[in-house]
């Protein structure tokens, strides 16, 4: 046969030419086989004494072709490998994977609710510790120690502290407000508040209020009715009824009790309501004079009034809630389905 010298090397030629090179292996592979310290060209030039002298010339520039070949090839495929590693297509038959996103608790929706009712009508934010000083929680709202009212509210003391408290109520973010701002004053403080209670379906040690402060000239039992009633229409539709019975709280002077007509429809509504139809939901009244004078406003000039609401109670009747213990156990089960919300 003419020529057969040549059939090694046309057989790496076809080789290099047909190897296929689609990801970073695949190159790693060329480059060892063809380029590498023990490449499969290298045998063939020490071939070229066993080749007849008048084509040792045309092997030897075949040869240097054949090297060539290789290096353009993996050359050529270098960025192409690389691009394509990064640009590699997932496999889109796998199964989709869950993404988890998470959904707002439904105390935090209640309460943004409530918050974006109250600055339509000019409400601030004012938020402050949940561990409170006796001063703040009680003795500057008209509660000095040994008054009756204490017995109200069982109280979470700061351990081997007589002073310190975890706040029972919101309230006290009025004194620690009125101390440090000027009237006028028109805030809402949101938080979390505690008291020693037994843990029950319907009471819990932690929950939370929305207490609202508005101290100004000339501020009357009529402006509370009418933001109250502003706000349960908002919060409840305009078709709620609402109702203030008389009340008591060591700071307001008269405190009320605001009731919302929830109606009698069910057996569920006769139960949550007693029968009455009604629903208590918030405390509220005229803030004490002595309060304002505790906190170094002038009690003859100016006047407001207060509210203070549970969170939890509103959240129950707006989902269906049926146990106060779901909101603090982080179960994924009750949270997921606020998802929507
Ligand atoms: N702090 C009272 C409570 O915890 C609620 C309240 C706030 C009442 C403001 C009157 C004025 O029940």
């Amino acid at each position: 046969m003419n020529e057969i010298w040549k059939i090694p090397i046309e057989k790496l030629s076809y080789q290099i030419a047909e190897f296929a090179i689609n990801n970073s292996e695949n190159l790693e592979e060329f480059r060892i086989q063809f380029l590498g310290s023990k490449n499969v060209i290298k045998p063939l030039f020490s071939e070229i004494s066993k080749i007849p002298n008048e084509n040792k010339k045309e092997y030897g520039q075949l040869l240097n072709q054949l090297k060539l070949q290789a290096e353009e090839k993996f050359d050529q495929h270098k960025s192409f490998a690389k691009s394509s590693v990064q640009k590699e297509i997932p496999d889109l038959t796998l199964p989709g994977q869950n993404d988890n996103v998470g959904s707002r608790h439904p105390i935090t929706l209640v309460m943004d609710k409530i918050i974006s009712i109250f600055s339509k009508i000019g409400f601030q934010i004012a938020e402050d510790r949940e561990i409170e000083d006796d001063w703040h929680n009680f003795t500057a709202l008209n509660t000095p120690e040994d008054h009756p009212a204490r017995d109200m509210q069982d109280t979470f003391y700061v351990k081997n502290r007589k002073d310190i408290v975890l706040r029972t109520h919101t309230s006290s973010v009025q004194a620690r407000f009125m101390t440090t701002h000027k009237p006028p004053i028109r805030i809402l403080a949101p938080g979390r508040v505690f008291r020693n209670e037994t843990i029950s379906a319907r009471s819990h040690c932690q929950f939370h209020q929305v207490e609202g402060l508005y101290i100004d000239k000339n501020v009357s039992m009529a402006d509370l009715k009418q933001t109250l009633l502003f706000f349960a229409k908002e919060m409840f539709g305009k078709d709620v009824k609402i109702r203030l019975r008389p009340s008591y709280f060591p700071f307001t002077e008269p405190s009320a009790e605001m009731d919302i007509y929830w109606g009698l429809k069910d057996e569920t509504d006769h139960r949550i309501t007693k029968g009455t139809g009604w629903l208590e939901i918030l405390g509220c009244g005229m803030v004490d004079p002595a309060v304002l004078e505790n906190c170094g406003i002038d009690s003859k000039v100016y006047s407001g009034f207060a509210f203070g609401m549970g969170i939890e109670r509103q959240a129950m009747l707006l989902y269906k809630i049926p146990d106060i213990r779901y909101y603090f156990e982080n179960d994924l089960r009750f949270l997921r389905q606020f998802k929507n919300s």
